[in-house]
């Protein structure tokens, strides 16, 4: 394994993180534990914590989380040119509309299309961000 294929698998596992809290967060129906506020949490960067509002931040700090190491694996991805910056291209693509959208959800109080399409979104990103992963551990390293 190379060095950017280790930040990509980090990527992957951050964004797994995000989507397993995700999933708890609309399970106990606590998409709005931060209110309909974004980016702050309840008008706060680190509000008071209930059960709901527990989830909801955590979910936003994994996807922070993934972000920024699926960003800079992508960084790296692009530098090596080639297919791995399609890669990285694409990843970067979907993953910046999935956080904006995340944004967009919770404005719009968890209206059910952009709910779901959220979750369709979350699929389509990790998939993309495992098939950098996949590139990168086949390229020569960076
Ligand atoms: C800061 C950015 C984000 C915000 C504000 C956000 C917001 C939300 C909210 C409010 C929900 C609950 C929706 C509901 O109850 O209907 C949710 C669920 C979810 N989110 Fe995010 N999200 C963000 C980023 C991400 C990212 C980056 C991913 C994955 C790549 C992701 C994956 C999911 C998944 C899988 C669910 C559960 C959907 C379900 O169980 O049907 N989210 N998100």
């Amino acid at each position: 394994m190379n060095r950017a294929s280790i930040w990509a698998y980090a990527g992957v596992a951050s964004l797994i993180l995000a989507v397993a809290v995700g999933s708890f967060t609309r399970a106990y129906g606590a998409g709005l534990g931060c209110g309909p506020d974004w980016p702050t949490c309840k008008g706060e960067i680190v509000p008071s914590m209930d059960f709901a509002t527990a989830l909801e931040y955590f979910h936003r700090v994994f996807a922070g989380l993934g972000f920024i190491v699926v960003a800079y694996a992508s960084y790296l991805a692009y530098r090596l040119g080639g297919k791995a910056r399609i890669w990285a291209f694409a990843t970067i693509l979907a993953l910046t509309t999935q956080v904006l959208l995340g944004a967009v959800v919770v404005w719009y109080h968890l209206s059910p299309p952009l709910s779901a399409l959220h979750t369709t979104l979350a699929i389509v990103t990790v998939a993309l961000a495992t098939g950098m992963a996949v590139e990168l551990s086949n390229a020569k390293p960076a």
